[in-house]
Order: C-alpha cells, then structure tokens, then sequence
C-alpha cells in the first residue's frame, strides 16, 4: 500500500472512530481510535484493533521480520517491536539478519551477576531490583520484550547453561523470578520467562526427546513456570528447543495448549525459541502464537505463507490465527507499544550498584578453616592473585545471555583497588583453550605457569588463586555440556602446590556450579564460590574478602564430591541416547537424591558460611484459623523462632524451612524446601522470623487425580541453615485432606 494511500486510509479509519454527522464547529476533538486511546482498558483497545487488521496484517504480527523484531504496520499506527536478550541485561545488538554484532557504539549495558549468582542471594527484593534494572535499560534501548528470566533445573551439574538458570530447586526458583519478572514488568517491559519446558541440557538440545513421569514434570520442572504465570503475570513465555513425550517444546499440545494456556489461563504470548519451530499445523494448532529465529526468508517461515495457506485451504479456522493476534496485541499494548513509553535509563550508577549489591550477596563462603577470612586490610602487605579468572572477563561470552559490558571489574583489579597500600601481584598460574589478552610472552607451559605461581605464593603473606571455569565451549557456554567436573588447564595441581607453598591459600572459583575440588580441599583453608559476578564483581569479591561485608550467600545447587554421586550419573540417565533422554531419577533431583540416598554431598544445597555466627532458638508452631475457601497460599502454619547473631561481626542468615512428611501415601523426597527468610542481625542482635507455610507446602500432584493435594498426616518442619545443617524441627500434624489450587 503508498504511504499516501495509507495515511488516506489511516486518517479515514480514524474519522470512522468518531461521531460522524456532528457540525464541525461544535465537533468534539477528534477521538482517538479506541485502539490508540491508553485510557481505555487494554482488552478493548486489543479487540479494536484486531477487528481492523487484514489477514496478511495478522500473519505480520506472529513471526518476525529480522533476528529480534517483528514488522511495523505504519497503516494502523503499530511500530516496529523490539525483543532482546537477555537474563543478565541488554544484549547489544544482533544482526539484524544475521546473528554478527550489528557494531553500534552505543549499545554497551549494565551486566548482572548471572541468573545462579541472583539464586545465591536468596534474597527476593534483589531480584525485583534486578528485573527492575533490566527494565530501565530496555525502555532506554528500546526494547519491548526482554527474554528472561531463565529458569530451567539444573538436573545435571554438566549442563552448560546451568549458569544462567536458578538452581536445583523449583521453591527457590519460583521464590526468586516472580519479583524479578514484576519488578520488570511494572515498567511497561515484558519479561519472557525461558525454556518451556526441560531445556536441562545442551546436548543434542534442537531435537533430543524427553521422557519425563507426570509427578517429576509438574512437582520439579514446572513450578517456576507456574509461579511466573500466576503470581509473575508474565506477558511471554519461550518455548524450549527440546522435545517432550515426542512433541516439540515450541509447539506442544500438551504444555501450550493443556496446561499453560488451559490450566495455568496464561493470556500472554509463547514464542519459539530461535529456529526452534518445525512444522507449520503443528504450531498453528498447537499453541505458539511468535515464531522467531527460523533459519529460512521470513516469509517462507511456518506461521508466514504456509500458515495463510494452511488458513485459506481451511485446514485451521481464521480463529486460531486470531487468538495468536490478539495475544500478541495484548503484550504490545500491554507494554505501551503504541503510546509513548517512559525513557527509561542505561549504565546508570544505581543500575551498578545493584550489579554489585547483587554480586556481594551471591559469594558463598564454601570452607574457612582458622578463620582465614576475612584478611585485614590493615595488615597484609604483599597478595599474590593467581589465575586467569583473576584477569580474564567473562561479560561478553556464554552465547546469548552475553553483555557488551560498560566496564567490568576484574577480581585483580578489586582486590588491588581494596588494599592500594598494599603489594599486589599477579602470576598466570594456569591457562584455560584461549588465552587472555595479557597472557604471559612466549606462552610458557603448565609446569612453568604452576612453577611462578608456587614461587611468588612462598613469598607472599596471602595467595588468592581465582580459578574455576569460563564461557568457552564444553565450560558454562551455550550449545554444549561440560565433559566432567574437573578444573580444566591443570588447576588442580596448581592449587594444591600453592597451598602446600603457603597455608595462608585462599581458593576463589568462578564458575556456574560445582567443580571437582577433591585433590586440593583438604589442603585449602578457605574456598570461595563467587559464580560469574558481573560488572562489579571484583568490588564485590574485594569487599567479602577483606570483611567489609560478610558472606551471606548460600548453594542453590548441591556440590557434589563426583559426578557419579549426581542423580542423572548415578542411574547413567545423562545425556540420553537414540535422541531420548529419560528422566529415570523422577523427583529426585538435586538433594532430594542426596537426602534418599543418604550420599554426603561435598557442600549441600542451601549451604554457606558467614563471618558470624547463629543461634536458633524457640521453635513454635503457630495453626492460624484457616477458611475453607481460602487458597493455598493461606498459610495452614506460621513456622517462628528467634535467630541470635552470636559473633563479633554483622552477617544476614538465610533461614531456610523444609518440609518432610512422615508416611506419606505416594513416594516423596525426605525434605523438601518450602519457605526461606533472609534476616540481617548486628553483632548480639536477635530477631523472632517467621516463616508462613500455606496448603501448598504439604501438598504433591497426584496423577491420578490431575490435581495437586495435601493429605492429612504427620509433618516435620525442618529450619536448617543449609539443607543438612538442620537447626529445629518441630512436628506438624495437617488436620485434613486440602484441595490445593494453586
Ligand atoms: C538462543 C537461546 C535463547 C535466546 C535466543 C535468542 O538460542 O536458547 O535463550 O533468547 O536464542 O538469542
């Protein structure tokens, strides 16, 4: 259509909005078209606007006309829309036809500790803040859909994309992405949460087939969804690259269309992931209403031509393509697409400090034998910082969760800039498939790299070795799975000589989950876990080490002593084989496996140190009068207690509060995590928290009924400060059986 034809049309498709036959002097102001009018409500302005959309106008708006957008239809006013990743920030950005940077200068974004760090807090007012800070940054560039959270159960320690996932635990999960996902969304931004669904490995992901039994699917791998879409509201959902029971993820009758459109009552939109859509009646019928990413011309992808042929053969009513509309409609006017969207704010000072907020929250302190932190920053005088992840950046890698950082502080550069009275020092030490930029001239060998580090370590009164993993492939890096739990580049040998070299060894791992620390822990008096910690990770590092702050961060994912001890390695249930991976090991993921089986893992979920110590003291169970009507989040108990800080130093505590049933009908794990508070007590300080335990918390999906249920029976409440480290328990006896709606 010419742009003078269109705005003839578009003028008159506004006139017809308004009362016609008025005089013109007494003519009120030209209404807006109802669609564009954002006083009214968003369904009108949706069902408006749709009934003005031609056919070819509709097929525009569920598949994409470039790597991250979809079509603009300037006819009726409908902008170009911007999606982006990712779960860690804003992407810089792609394309737009290819997935080469698209060399803008001006694309440069705050960079987040990654999704396992935010878990590691276990605080949900940062994750609001860090949905909030994305948000900012994505009105700023423009974006209307950002594609986060990500969400998946880390099922095996190998997976390469655990680092951007939650953890182990569908509780915590949940916990953490709806005030992420609000926090976002509260600033007109659509969070997209990702992959729909058991996207637990990278092998094989575009096709393998998952096998998974209906209790493990709905009581492990769907709650964070659940959360997201009823307590979330998220607008986008991204279907995952994976098959489940024989179906593609991204058009899969029973995930889309069953249970998150049909039970969930999910109104927003499913988008494929890229190039993850296969066969066009199938995700016509099938529930995904955006195609993006098909590795074909646009109009050749599957919801374009083949769908408007599938649609005028009538093999799928106008009325599938309609819903996909609408949905869309709904996120776009939902997210002010069409009005004028506030300005938003990029690389700003408050977005960094979140960063590092963030960053100083997630450090978990693993070991710390003879209180070797925090150091005095008063009294060390010369630190040897050994590694390559102690000057090597992270930021820029790992596939598409990737940031083009404004600036990102090294663990080097933290620490020196803590203790500028201070010699600091650097050696090598090891060196990863590529080297960093500054690798030492003539890129010695391992033994002369171990040689250096053990020499100046001696001579040292502290040696920091900053190791663990990075972004590179068969690493935490999309598209491939770790091979093993081993430190690659000799690390363990280099550990384990610098310690014997001083015992004054301090072991900083960066990585998104377990390695194998067998050979040098015995030897190693304090390990700290410190993930991949964004752009103010070395600031933050600096601040745990040297006890400006205490470490409050505690495991999402359980560290175990080998990879065989794993539930998926144990049963040889990883990677799958013939294209079909089975999820043997049911709802025994993670320590619910450990706790079953009684295997000791290395450091347990929910564990980690702090430079204080706790009391725990007073359980009580309290039974609030619960109305039958009431939900399941109504709480059934209020698990209270004091919590004491009995040490010299400030520190937060995660209380955390598992439950066991005591007989229960079906099989269930021995514990599991239903509720957690993060408490921040001064030195003598003590706090009375409380703990509330809706009808959920005792509640299992029973397949046989297609429905969640808590069953009257005897209960323990375990309050732990890790998932083995169980302070109080009190018994609980649930009265009668609840239907739990969740
Ligand atoms: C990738 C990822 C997904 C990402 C998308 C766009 O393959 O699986 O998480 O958002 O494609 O980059």
């Amino acid at each position: 259509m010419s742009r003078r034809l269109a705005l003839v049309a578009f003028a008159f498709a506004v006139l017809l909005a308004s009362p016609v036959g008025a005089a013109a002097e007494e003519r009120p102001p030209v209404n807006k078209a109802v669609y564009l009018d954002a006083s009214k409500p968003v369904e009108e302005r949706v069902e408006d606007l749709l009934k003005r959309l031609t056919l070819d106008e509709k097929l525009l708006l569920v598949h994409a006309d470039s790597k991250f957008t979809t079509a603009a239809i300037p006819r009726l006013g409908i902008p170009q829309r911007w999606l982006s990743d990712g779960p860690h920030g804003v992407r810089e950005d792609i394309g737009p036809h290819d997935w080469n940077p698209a060399g803008r200068t001006d694309d440069s974004a705050t960079w987040l500790p990654v999704g396992v760090a935010l878990a590691a807090t276990w605080n949900p007012d940062l994750a609001k803040a860090y949905g909030e800070t994305i948000g900012r940054e994505a009105l700023a560039r423009g974006k209307h859909v950002m594609l986060g959270p990500a969400v998946n159960i880390h099922r095996t320690p190998l997976n390469g994309r655990n680092f951007e996932y939650f953890g182990e635990d569908p509780f915590l999960t949940a916990r953490m992405v709806v005030p992420w996902i609000r926090g976002m969304q509260a600033l007109k931004v659509a969070a997209c949460v990702k992959h729909y669904a058991l996207n637990n490995q990278e092998w094989q992901r575009g096709t393998i087939d998952v096998e998974v039994d209906e209790r493990a699917l709905r009581e492990i791998y769907l709650p964070a969804f659940e959360a997201a879409v009823k307590e979330g509201k998220v607008l986008a959902v991204m279907g995952a690259y994976n098959k489940l029971r024989g179906q593609h993820a991204c058009h899969n009758d029973y995930l889309l269309n069953q249970v998150l459109k049909g039970e969930w009552g999910f109104e927003g939109l499913v988008m494929s992931d890229w190039s993850g859509t296969h066969d066009t009646r199938e995700a016509a019928l099938h529930g995904l209403d955006l195609e993006m990413g098909t590795n074909k011309p646009y109009a050749e992808f599957f919801l374009a031509d083949p769908f408007k042929r599938l649609l005028e053969e009538g093999e799928a009513p106008m009325s599938v393509l309609d819903d996909k509309a609408r949905r869309n409609l709904r996120v776009m006017i939902g997210t002010g697409a069409l009005d004028g969207r506030p300005a938003g704010a990029l690389n700003t000072k408050a977005h960094q400090q979140t960063a590092r907020r963030v960053a100083q929250e997630s450090i978990v302190l693993l070991k710390n034998e003879g209180a070797l932190l925090p150091l005095d920053p008063a009294k060390v005088r010369t630190i040897l910082v050994i590694g390559e992840n102690a000057v090597r950046k992270h930021s820029h890698e790992g596939g598409s969760s990737e940031i083009k950082a404004l600036y990102e502080v090294t663990p080097l550069e933290g620490i020196a800039s803590r203790v500028p009275g201070a010699k600091v020092m650097h050696a090598m030490g090891y060196k990863s498939g590529r080297w960093s930029p500054d690798s030492p001239p003539g890129n010695p060998d391992v033994e002369t790299l171990i040689a250096r580090a053990v020499e100046g370590a001696r001579q040292s009164d502290v040696a920091i070795v900053v190791g663990g993993l990075n972004h590179e492939r068969n690493q935490d890096a999309e598209g491939s799975d770790r091979k093993d739990l081993a430190l690659p580049g000799g690390q363990a040998e280099l550990i384990r000589r610098v310690a014997e070299a001083n015992p004054r060894t301090v072991v900083v791992l960066v990585s998104g989950g377990p390695v194998d620390m067998e050979p040098w822990l015995a030897q190693t008096p304090a390990v700290v876990q410190a993930w991949y910690a964004g752009m103010e990770g070395g600031h933050a590092l600096a601040a745990i080490l040297f006890g400006d702050v205490s470490p409050s961060g505690k495991l999402p994912a359980t560290f175990p002593r080998k990879l065989a001890d794993s539930p998926a390695h144990a049963l040889g249930a990883y990677p799958g084989k013939g294209g079909t991976v089975r999820y043997e090991e049911g709802l025994l993921v993670g320590y619910r496996w450990f706790d079953a089986k009684g295997i000791v893992p290395l450091f347990p979920f929910g564990h980690g140190l702090s430079y204080t110590t706790f009391e725990y003291a007073n359980p009580k169970v309290e039974e609030p009068r619960v109305a039958p009507s009431a939900g399941a989040k109504a709480p059934v108990a209020v698990m209270r207690m004091d919590v004491k800080n009995t040490g010299s130093r400030a520190g937060a505590e995660v209380v955390q509060v598992y439950v066991r049933p005591v007989a229960p009908r079906l099989p269930r794990p021995p514990q599991e995590l239903k509720g957690f508070a993060k408490v921040l007590l001064k030195p003598g300080e003590a706090k009375t928290v409380s703990v509330a335990l809706g009808a959920d918390a005792f509640a299992f999906y029973d397949p046989a009924k297609k429905a969640w249920v808590a069953e009257a029976g005897e209960f323990r409440i375990r309050v732990g400060s890790s998932s083995r480290l169980i302070r109080l328990e009190a018994p609980f006896r649930l009265k009668t059986n609840m239907a739990v709606a969740r």
